[in-house]
């Protein structure tokens, strides 16, 4: 019996080809990158407000096995959907939750934190967060972190998640070109089941093709 495969997912984790196929980048099968492939790279996880949030919990967990440092900031939304404590017993690290808890520190911490980050990913991405990018607001801890990014040596990937009439709107379309000028890597979603029970594009990739795609991108440099 074949099983319905639409985004030609089976295909990429069985086939050899597949960069996460077993046959190259020193990844260790599908979403696993190969344990210590990633030590010494600093990777910021951003999430923010959308019911994907639970699938960054395996997204960290992978980047981590890999040895990487990863850091996870969340807005208040995500905060909603997941807890800052799933993603610090995950990363091994504090979560950046709140931009005024340390701001009597000498060194603010979304400044060191973005300049010590390798890559920066924002898994989900609402609708909501990408708006206000898109505008350059800074006025939560992972937009925050965003603007004292450097592009031109630290990648940026957005990973938009949000039901297919979000998707569709003019609004997303605009913010993501502007978002794309400005030099951010939008991962485009996936075409699937929703959590409002429709199926349609908007979905957020799967958390073990997004620790591929960082993979790559830190491989390629
Ligand atoms: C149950 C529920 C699920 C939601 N899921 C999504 C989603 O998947 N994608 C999205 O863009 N917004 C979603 N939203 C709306 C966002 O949470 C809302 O726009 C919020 O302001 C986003 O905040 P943030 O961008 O600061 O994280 C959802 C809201 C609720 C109540």
């Amino acid at each position: 019996m074949s099983v319905p495969d639409p985004q030609g997912l089976l295909a990429r984790r069985l086939s050899p080809e597949s960069p996460s196929g077993g046959g190259g980048g020193g990844d260790a099968g599908w979403g696993r990158p190969a344990p210590g492939s990633l030590s010494g790279r600093t990777v910021i996880v951003g999430v923010t407000g959308g019911i994907a949030a639970y699938k960054t919990a395996t997204l960290v967990s992978r980047l981590a096995q890999g040895g990487a440092a990863v850091t996870v900031a969340m807005t208040e939304s995500a905060q909603r959907f997941v807890t800052p404590l799933t993603f610090q017993a995950l990363s091994g690290r504090a979560v950046y939750s709140d931009i005024w808890s340390q701001a009597d520190l000498a060194d603010p911490q979304h400044i060191r934190l973005a300049r010590s980050a390798h890559l920066a990913i924002v898994a989900p991405a609402s609708m909501d967060f990408l708006a206000r990018l898109a505008c350059g607001m800074a006025d939560d801890p992972v937009s925050l972190i965003l603007s004292a990014v450097d592009r031109r040596t630290c990648p940026v990937l957005l990973a938009p998640s949000m039901n297919e009439a979000m998707w569709s709107q003019p609004a997303t379309a605009r913010n993501l070109a502007t978002l794309r000028g400005d030099g951010f890597e939008v991962i485009d979603p996936a075409h699937g089941w929703q959590a409002c029970r429709t199926s349609g594009p908007g979905r957020m990739p799967e958390p073990e093709d997004l620790a591929d795609e960082v993979a790559r991108r830190l491989a390629r440099g």
